[in-house]
């Protein structure tokens, strides 16, 4: 069998969805939902994918610049889905497998592609079709006695019967071409919206004689095509809800999984315990028995295991080693990395800095471009002064060590192994192994200080009231 090629319609503007960006660029599960498009294509078997761009062109192939194994196919004036069909025609005068995918139905499956694909094989095409319990104005399918395709019918264009039909057509077809031109050369505009339909040279292709085959999605999910915002809503739910059953198949507890966004790209080892209102986002990898509490949002990040995420942390581009603890309200930023057992606790910022093993900080504390040695104590209201207005320099503080609280650490500066700085202190100068570093003014106690002000007090005559 040949290759397949992908065409992906693209480039209709998606009025409904009342934005100022082109429809098939808004988000679901993190990604444009053109994206999640092409991946199916590709792991489906298709080497060359076509998109049909138009309304907002620019912005869709800005978005996809990087990727190499695109044509962009313009279509000036979105005249319909056949009519965006049709420009494909000069990519592919040779015979082909065609896959015609929507841009706005993202949550196909690549088996569903290969489905279609093997049952364009047993006739001439085949579609994709769902029984939705809420249909709303999807194209509504008619099957001909023979169990095969009578033809669909656009919900602008159909009768109060033909709506009643809960059978749908998700947008998804393996067609043939060249052939399929010719079928795209006899429609017209002759419906409800004025426009080509494509759903219409699928209906003259089985006039024609060339059987169409249905092919029902298990998961009806996978018809859900994006038209407005509460489309998008929808689809992005069920794409986070697919992801969340995964887990829990592999052995992942996720204890609310409606309130819970983890995306399709994450990993998440077995028994690790998910609570509500967490996200994990990116290609975040979460490691074996862990434990991420309420609120935790982690992108990009790794969080080896038995690691414990504690409510409302924040980690960006972060590194939690094995069994190390952050938060509740803890901020990890891009290069943050805890070693083993580390810990760091409430308003704790962490910011392109490592832990060493079981070193911790307990409370209020900005930790930036900062090595910190293992066992190293960091105490309460502890500062890197990393930046001194123009560049970025290094704290070093070694094993053991012992940074009493509210301490100011102005970089560069190092702190030597088992090294202690008194609370208070600003430490400007190196502290080496051993030493105790303090830097802050003496303390000076003034005796009876309320009895002296007393006393004074009453030496000062009484202001004469008038
Ligand atoms: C289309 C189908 C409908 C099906 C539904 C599935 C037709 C006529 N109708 O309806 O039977 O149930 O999809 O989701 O095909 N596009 C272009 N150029 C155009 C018009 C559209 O590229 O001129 C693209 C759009 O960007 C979109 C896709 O084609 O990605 C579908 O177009 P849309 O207008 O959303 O069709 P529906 O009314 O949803
Ligand atoms: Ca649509």
């Amino acid at each position: 069998m040949s290759t397949p090629v992908a065409v992906v319609l693209a480039a209709g503007k998606g009025t409904r969805m009342r934005s100022s960006q082109p429809k098939v660029l808004h988000e679901i599960a993190g990604r444009p939902m053109l994206a999640w498009v092409l991946d199916a294509a590709r792991d489906a078997g298709c080497k060359e994918i076509l998109v049909i761009v138009g309304h907002g062109q620019d912005d869709v192939r800005a978005a996809f610049a990087d990727q190499q194994d695109l044509v962009w196919v313009v279509q000036e004036e979105q005249r319909g889905t056949g009519h965006a069909l049709l420009q494909a025609a000069p990519f592919l005068r040779d015979e082909a497998r065609v896959l015609v995918l929507s841009g706005d139905v993202p949550l196909v499956r690549a088996e569903t592609l290969r489905a279609l694909l093997e049952a364009a094989e047993r006739g001439w095409g085949a579609l994709a079709v769902a029984d939705l319990d809420d249909p709303g104005r999807l194209g509504r399918v008619l099957v001909a006695p023979n169990g095969g395709l009578d033809r669909i019918v656009e919900y602008a264009d159909a009768s109060e019967e033909e709506r009643a039909i809960r059978r749908i057509n998700a947008g998804l077809y393996a067609l043939r071409a060249p052939t399929v031109f010719d079928d795209l050369d006899q429609i017209d505009t002759d419906n409800a919206q004025g426009e080509l339909y494509l759903t219409d040279a699928v209906g003259g292709a089985v006039r024609a004689g060339r059987a169409m085959t249905l092919v029902n999605l298990d998961d009806p999910a996978e018809a859900f095509g994006i038209n407005d915002r509460s489309d998008l809503a929808r689809a992005h739910r069920a794409l986070l809800d697919r992801k969340a059953a995964q887990l829990m198949a592999a052995g992942v507890t996720v204890l609310e999984p409606e309130r819970t966004v983890i995306e399709p790209g994450v990993t998440v080892a077995a028994d690790t315990i998910i609570h509500p209102q967490v996200s994990l986002l990116g290609t975040t990898c979460i490691g074996e028995g862990c434990t991420i509490h309420q609120g935790a949002w982690i992108q990009d990040s790794n969080v080896a295991d038995g690691a414990v995420i504690k409510p409302y942390s924040v980690l960006d581009h972060a590194t939690v080693g094995p069994r190390a603890a952050a938060g509740p309200f803890a901020r990890l930023r891009p290069g943050a990395e805890l070693g083993e057992a580390a810990a760091v606790g409430n308003f704790v910022e962490v910011k392109n800095a490592r832990l060493g093993p079981g070193a911790k900080a307990g409370h209020l504390t900005y930790l930036g471009d900062a090595d910190i040695g293992a066992r190293a104590n960091i105490g309460a209201g502890v500062v890197t002064c990393n930046y001194d207005g123009e560049r970025k320099h290094r704290t070093v503080i070694g094993e053991r060590a012992f940074v009493g609280s509210d301490t100011m650490l102005v970089a560069p500066v190092s702190i030597g192994d088992h090294a202690v700085t008194g609370a208070g202190s600003v430490i400007t100068q190196d502290v080496a192994n051993g030493a105790l570093g303090i830097g802050r003014a003496r303390q000076r106690t003034i005796a009876d200080w309320q009895a002296r002000r007393a006393a004074a007090s009453r030496a000062k005559p009484e202001k004469e009231q008038d």
